[in-house]
């Protein structure tokens, strides 16, 4: 599978998204996923599936050294202390002796960032996983992040499909040698299917528009897409998308679908977004 170089860190472009998959579905379904060739799984702590996500990793007999698992830590355990606390017991619940990628979920404004950094380095140096990161970081809080680790980080996972521009958390990602990780990488679906920038270039290259819209995202350097189903028959199609390119008009059309700004997980605790 084609990877994403980020800062010492080689990223599988095409994970499985695991939020919603639960119990026995759950370790049906990474197991599958990995013998299907799939290499990246991401999980969380806040998902409440670690346990299954690890069973279904064992159960699937590829090799450990193969794979790239990331969780994270939910943002109101990221003070000192508490981040290392939750890492230590998603290790656990994951059955595994190291992490690949460990993330702070969502930022904290009641937690100084220089102590979550510092606690998440310190994950690092343990060697609890190979490497560290955010998730939904703007550009602003991506910038105090980077000033204030001493390891470099290697992967900022934010929302990403065509609805959504994020061309600033891109750059700022990019100049800074990270991924950019896409969640809700298909828009949760449905709709951005029928769009006829996604379904004109699904029938002319006889793909689905899911297949699209992933082609879309590996096609942009830097980005990586973890797109989840608990559909098994879907994993394959999700990850038959390497052998055809989409053209550069056809990327322009797709990406000029951003405009909408339509962002899907926007809560009470996200921080101000940059503007698009
Ligand atoms: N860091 C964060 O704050 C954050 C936030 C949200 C998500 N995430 C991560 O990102 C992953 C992906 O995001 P997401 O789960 O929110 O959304 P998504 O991957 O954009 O969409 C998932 C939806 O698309 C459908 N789907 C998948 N493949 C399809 C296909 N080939 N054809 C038609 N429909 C298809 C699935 O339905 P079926 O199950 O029926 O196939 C499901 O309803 C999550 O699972 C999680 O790991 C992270």
């Amino acid at each position: 599978m084609q990877k994403v170089e980020a800062n010492g860190a080689s990223i599988p472009v095409l994970g499985l998204g695991t939020w919603t998959l639960k119990d026995a579905a759950c370790v049906a379904l990474v197991s599958k996923a990995l013998s299907i060739g799939y290499r990246h799984v991401d999980t969380a702590a806040a998902y409440g599936n670690e346990e299954a996500v690890g069973e279904g990793i064992r159960a699937s007999g590829v090799d450990r050294e193969a794979l790239f698992v990331t969780t994270k830590v939910w943002w109101t355990d990221i003070a000192a202390g508490d981040l290392e606390r939750s890492a230590e017991a998603s290790l656990e619940r994951l059955g595994l002796d190291r992490l690949d990628l460990l993330l702070i979920h969502w930022p904290n404004p009641q937690v100084p960032l220089a102590d979550s950094i510092r606690a998440l380095n310190r994950m690092r140096e343990t060697g609890l996983t190979r490497h560290i990161g955010v998730s939904n970081f703007t550009t602003a809080l991506l910038a105090e992040a980077i000033r204030l680790s001493d390891a470099p980080l290697v992967a900022n996972q934010v929302e990403y499909h065509p609805y959504l521009d994020q061309d600033q958390v891109w750059r700022a990602c990019r100049a800074a040698g990270m991924a950019m990780v896409s969640y809700c990488p298909l828009a949760r679906g449905s709709r951005l299917f029928d769009d006829p920038a996604v379904a004109g270039a699904a029938a002319r290259h006889g793909k689905t528009p899911a297949q699209i819209v992933l082609r879309w995202h590996v096609q942009q350097e830097g980005v990586v897409a973890i797109p989840r189903t608990s559909n098994p028959a879907r994993l394959s199609e999700n990850a038959d998308i390497f052998d055809f390119a989409l053209s550069d008009a056809e990327m322009a059309a797709i990406s000029a679908l951003g405009a909408a700004g339509q962002r899907i997980c926007d809560y009470d605790f996200s921080p101000a977004w940059d503007a698009a």
